[in-house]
């Protein structure tokens, strides 16, 4: 059975998309089928990705088309290209912006909007063990989309007192509006991943505390992502895998995917 996983938190910046490639790679590295689906029109998940396959094999991946059309043309697969072993990407472009108003012109009614793509979206999954989704930073169809077609939100907080708003905001709206309101079939929370991205800064103790205070330190995965100059790097470069500063990366990833993978019963 596939595992449907959005990464999430009402704010930009605080790393959905670097921590979603991450494990997205670490999953597909233990042979799991992994799809990552770029949901967010800015494609920054799609950037890093499609650099990591040149560094890979020097190839470019060609798209059969955007996700936009592949949405209107009712098949995903056309916009999904293979990126490494176990891991494809099904890629995000400027046009996906556009999804809102298509949605307004096919239904009247928002919940009817919120569901479609799921329809789109399951046949698809179902060729893979997890697939992970990136979203956009805004409340919008986009984000209600993924939330409502996943099982599973991994939610990622900058231990910034904005972050941790904007987590808290998240998930009452899971729980108010995908789960409560669009009745999401499978919609739960796995937990909360810390990150520290603030390099130097001395780590937000204050937040930190607030966070556990608030969701109970069950809830708050174990490991914390620091600041590392190399996993910075990989938004510019793509993922690299050559030096001892990618290792310490794997090693991290390696962890968060464990503590993923645990919680929500996988075994290893
Ligand atoms: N642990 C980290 N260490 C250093 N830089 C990071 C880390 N996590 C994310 N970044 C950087 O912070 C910026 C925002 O991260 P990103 O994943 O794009 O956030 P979001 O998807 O939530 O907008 C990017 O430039 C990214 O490379
Ligand atoms: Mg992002």
């Amino acid at each position: 059975m596939v595992q449907i996983i959005t990464f999430g938190n009402f704010k930009g910046g605080v790393g959905k998309t670097t921590n979603a490639t991450q494990v997205a790679y670490e999953l597909s590295n233990r042979k799991y089928k992994t799809l990552l689906m770029d949901l967010d029109p800015q494609a920054n998940a799609t950037n890093i990705m499609l650099k990591t396959k040149a560094n890979i094999n020097d190839e470019l991946a060609h798209f059969d088309s955007s996700l936009m059309v592949a949405i209107q043309e009712k098949d995903l697969t056309k916009s999904i290209v293979n990126i490494t072993e176990n891991l494809d990407l099904m890629g995000s472009a400027p046009d996906f912006s556009l999804f809102p108003r298509f949605m307004e012109k096919m239904f009247s009614d928002y919940a009817d909007r919120v569901k479609y793509l799921s329809t789109l979206i399951q046949p698809v999954a179902e060729k893979y063990d997890f697939v992970i989704i990136d979203i956009p930073p805004t409340i919008s169809l986009i984000t209600d989309t993924a939330l409502y077609a996943s099982d599973w939100c991994l939610v990622v907080m900058q231990t910034q007192q904005q972050s941790f708003d904007g987590a808290t905001a998240f998930i009452d709206y899971i729980q108010h509006d995908i789960v409560n309101t669009y009745k999401a079939p499978r919609l739960d929370v796995i937990g909360i991943l810390t990150v520290l991205i603030q390099a130097g800064a001395p780590v937000d103790e204050t937040t930190v505390n607030n966070a556990i205070k608030y969701f109970g330190s069950e809830n708050i995965l174990p490991t914390a992502i620091h600041s590392m100059q190399r996993l910075k790097r990989y938004g510019i470069t793509g993922i690299t895998f050559k030096s001892k500063w990618d290792k310490q990366v794997f090693t991290v990833y390696k962890q968060v995917t464990n503590e993923i993978l645990d919680r929500i019963g996988v075994k290893k």
